[in-house]
């Protein structure tokens, strides 16, 4: 069955860009697989008067069933509209591989997509890109396409080394496929070891050349930060304290996000952040009452933790908190 986003009750991410542009911050894209990392999202957003996307990966789609998904989303809403005035949500597909998941999400009920054709030669990235955004368009959805490439896992692509965004193609490249926004290289990765550095020892800046490059050559167009997790060590601590094993897990400091979010970076990325902090509750609670088996006990105190960490990334690093 064919339905559409605004029957659902999201919005696509053009207004929000627009605004998070002239106002100088960026919109949270938070990653979601389940009730409490939605509960959460939800919650802590509207909670703080932030925007936000709903981001739903090839893999979240696989393992909580696009229907359930389409209807938790609505349910979302629903939900906002009974504390009060709801937030602007979009609900978007992370890391599209083809054009057939890019179109079976547009039809299922999403407001926006990305099509992830980033590890492909330039020429097909834009085909790609330009197809799926001739399907999207004239449904109201908007698009996202990436140039350049992350280090580490896009998915199912795995890149070992950066290929950062070369300012020279962008123009070309957002006039041929018309999409809506862009993610770019920038020295970010996916996941919770975005750099090897020695303890004491500070990550490497970001490329903020690539990025006055990008977006002087393509003045007021929205860029997307993939990779952006900061990785807050309090969660590593908590969940290595608990008998977990990560070892050098190192996130992209916060100042830099906060940069970031005040430049033409109008959508920031976060997946991993949630994932760490909710494993962390969860250990804590295993380990400090190991004859627990309710889920509600230690999914419960998962979530709270989870609105915590979201209401702060809006409040203090995207700068998205009470703008609406
Ligand atoms: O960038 C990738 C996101 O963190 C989604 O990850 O494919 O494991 O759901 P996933
Ligand atoms: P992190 O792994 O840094 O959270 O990045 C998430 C992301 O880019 C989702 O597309
Ligand atoms: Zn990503």
């Amino acid at each position: 069955m064919t339905v559409s986003y605004t029957e659902l009750g999201f919005v696509n991410t053009k207004a929000m860009f627009e605004k998070a542009m002239k106002e100088g911050y960026a919109v949270p894209a938070y990653n979601f697989n389940n009730m409490e990392q939605l509960q959460a999202i939800i919650t802590a957003c509207f909670e703080s008067r932030s925007p936000v996307i709903l981001q739903v990966s090839k893999g979240a789609r696989q393992y909580a069933n696009a229907t359930l998904l389409r209807w938790m989303g609505r349910g979302a809403i629903e939900m906002m509209k009974e504390m009060g005035n709801p937030v602007p949500v979009a609900l978007h597909l992370d890391h599209g591989d083809s054009f057939e998941l890019c179109k079976d999400c547009i039809d299922s009920g999403f407001s926006s997509v990305m099509i992830d054709g980033s590890h492909l030669p330039y020429e097909e990235n834009i085909a790609l890109a330009k197809k799926v955004v001739e399907y999207a368009h004239p449904r109201n959805v908007t698009v996202e396409a990436e140039l350049g490439v992350l280090a580490g896992i896009e998915d199912e692509v795995s890149a070992d080394h950066h290929t950062y965004t070369d300012p020279a193609q962008v123009e070309d490249f957002v006039k041929r496929t018309g999409v809506d926004s862009l993610a770019i290289s920038i020295g970010t990765s996916h996941g919770a070891y975005k750099f090897k550095v020695k303890p004491g020892e500070s990550v490497p800046p970001l490329r903020f050349d690539i990025l006055e490059e990008v977006s002087r050559r393509i003045p007021g167009f929205p860029i997307v930060l993939h990779g952006a997790s900061s990785v807050d060590q309090r969660a590593v601590a908590q969940i290595n304290k608990y008998g977990g094993k990560l070892d050098n897990a190192v996130g992209v400091p916060e100042d830099q996000l906060r940069k970031a979010a005040k430049s033409a970076v109008c959508k920031i990325n976060v997946d991993s952040d949630g994932r760490l902090v909710m494993t962390a509750a969860v250990r804590k609670v295993f380990v400090e009452t190991p004859a627990e088996f309710d889920p509600r006990k230690y999914l419960g105190p998962a979530r709270t933790d989870l609105i915590a960490m979201y209401k702060e990334k809006n409040e203090n690093v995207l700068g998205s908190s009470n703008r609406y």
